[in-house]
């Protein structure tokens, strides 16, 4: 699992906060971006977009990942969560099993208005789905 200065952490959170600013979330009013960091050093941002029909609502994890796959960057290093709220946003079990297609490991860090947390995918999915 690769190593993050402080400086590259940093500007990950800083990436995740500004794609939190672009999303669409008028029925939870959790505005959430990501930002995920590629093996090959590509950054991808994804935020959270709601629909009136509410399950249709995609996450800002999950659109950051496929941000990644359609931008051709298949390996994932790390990727920072900003929940512009008091409330901790992990990412939710769905998410956790589509980075995991795409990570042997991966950092993770869960950031809101007041504490950043550090942790790992395999921390958060010890065991994933797999074919
Ligand atoms: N949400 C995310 O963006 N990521 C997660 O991991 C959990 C939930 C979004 C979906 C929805 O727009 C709002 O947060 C409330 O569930």
């Amino acid at each position: 699992m690769i190593m993050l200065s402080e400086n590259k952490k940093n500007e990950l959170i800083e990436q995740a906060r500004n794609a939190s600013q672009k999303a669409y979330a008028p029925y939870s009013g959790f505005k959430i971006g990501a930002a995920l960091l590629t093996k090959d050093g590509k950054v991808f941002q994804g935020c959270n977009v709601e629909n009136a029909s509410y399950s249709m609502t995609i996450c800002a994890e999950r659109n950051a990942a496929f941000q990644a796959i359609a931008g051709g960057s298949h390996e994932f290093a790390a990727i920072a969560i900003y929940a512009d709220s008091d409330k901790a946003f992990p990412p939710c079990g769905a998410c956790r099993q589509v980075l995991a297609e795409f990570a042997q490991d991966m950092l993770v860090f869960i950031v809101n208005q007041t504490s950043t947390h550090e942790t790992t995918l395999s921390q958060l999915l010890p065991e994933r789905f797999s074919l």
